[in-house]
């Protein structure tokens, strides 16, 4: 058993890492300047895309997103109900509705024969959600979105890096939206990414980033630029600071370091599960690359005299931490209330729910934490086994 608690997720923050946010603050520049602009070409590199929008949070890049393919008032984007209030929150900014569909039950993403009948006149865009690192099924969800002229906006919060038919995940729909929050691939603490190969909506975005002023401040303070400046539109406050994006460039070069770690824990988990018929391990799509942000498994009450609560509170006291992904939009009030979803509505994913459990995963664990994790579930699982 662990000696102590195996957090569900800690950062690997290197002496580069430190000494890259250390140099910065001790630049003089501490909001968007050099450095963002260093992580945005760098990223764009790394996925191969033509535009990357450095921003401070995932939900960010999402709403500035659906502000540059213009979504309006009373119109309709579909969003998988399986996935974090950011997903949705962003359409509702809008005074938008997101209509809300279902999961597939073995992937847990967003099932493209639920979409078509979600859509109506109103409908424009899509928000499919790459949920656990896993890309959804895009061949379908691109011809869906061409046939009725939808946009396709990503949502690859989980989805660095990730691949889809050969392709990565950010250089393939609209616009693709990544999160660098805490707990992520690659994280500054907060920020964000919005990739496109549209020059317009690039434009866009980073102008409304910043209060939809002409020019960002880089250019505006420095001797490139000038004090002046014009409002072409109401914009938000929502770029990303110098500081963050140091930790960022460091964080990008270790990204596919961080995935082969992330892939071998997630390994391990398949092997050591695979022999347990009451825990069923994620199951992975073929010709895809799989990020491994989450190592989502599902719980089978019908083999277990304890439910998925139990379990994770057991797992606690065997001293693994564990989260849940995620409690379905459609089960919470503000939704439940205002759009009148039933659990009924959504039969998978009202399911599913009471079968998931988030496992560790992430670089800075050493062998002997896979180790633990594994020790522990085998052990809740002989215990409880009905
Ligand atoms: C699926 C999903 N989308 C969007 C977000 C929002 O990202 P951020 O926290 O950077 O705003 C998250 C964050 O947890 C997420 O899990």
């Amino acid at each position: 058993m662990a000696m102590q608690l195996l957090p569900f997720h800690k950062p690997e923050i290197t002496d580069e890492d430190v000494q890259s946010v250390v140099e910065t603050l001790r630049s003089g520049w501490l909001t968007t300047g050099p450095k963002v602009k260093r992580f945005e070409e760098d990223f764009a590199k790394y996925l191969g895309c033509a535009h990357a929008v450095a921003v401070n949070s995932g939900t960010a890049a999402l709403h500035l997103a659906l502000d540059a393919i213009g979504i309006k008032e009373g119109d309709e984007v579909i969003v998988p109900t399986l996935t974090f209030a950011a997903t949705a929150e962003v359409v509702i900014y809008f005074k938008a509705n997101p209509v809300l569909v279902d999961c597939r039950p073995d992937t847990l993403n967003l099932d493209p024969d639920r979409i078509e009948k979600a859509i109506t006149p109103r409908t424009k865009a899509i928000i499919p959600v790459h949920l656990a690192g896993q890309p959804c099924e895009m061949d379908r969800i691109l011809e869906l979105a061409r046939q009725y002229n939808l946009k396709v906006i990503e949502d690859a919060a989980h989805a660095l890096p990730a691949s889809y038919h050969g392709k990565n995940v950010g250089a393939m729909g609209d616009i693709t939206c990544f999160s660098f929050y805490a707990t992520k691939t690659i994280t500054t603490g907060e920020g964000g990414m919005a990739t496109t190969e549209n020059a317009d909506w690039a434009r866009r975005m980073r102008m409304m980033s910043l209060h939809g002023i002409s020019l960002d401040a880089w250019d505006r303070y420095t001797d490139k630029g000038s004090w002046y400046y014009e409002i072409i539109h109401p914009g938000y406050k929502y770029n990303l600071t110098d500081i963050a994006a140091a930790l960022g460039i460091e964080q990008l070069k270790r990204c596919n370091r961080f995935w082969e770690a992330r892939r071998r824990i997630a390994g391990h988990y398949h092997e050591a599960f695979a022999d347990l018929p009451e825990i069923q391990v994620p199951a992975c799509a073929s010709n895809i690359q799989h990020a491994w942000h989450l190592y989502v498994i599902q719980i089978n009450a019908e083999r277990l005299r304890i439910n998925r609560q139990d379990f994770i509170k057991a797992l606690k006291k065997e001293n693994i931490g564990t989260s849940v992904h995620f409690i379905p939009l459609h089960l919470h009030p503000f939704y439940r209330d205002s759009f009148g979803y039933q659990p009924g509505d959504f039969p998978q994913a009202s399911a599913v729910f009471q079968r998931i459990v988030s496992l560790p995963i992430y670089p800075a664990m050493t062998e002997a934490d896979v180790r633990d994790v594994i020790v522990a579930v085998r052990k809740l699982v002989q215990e409880y086994r009905r």
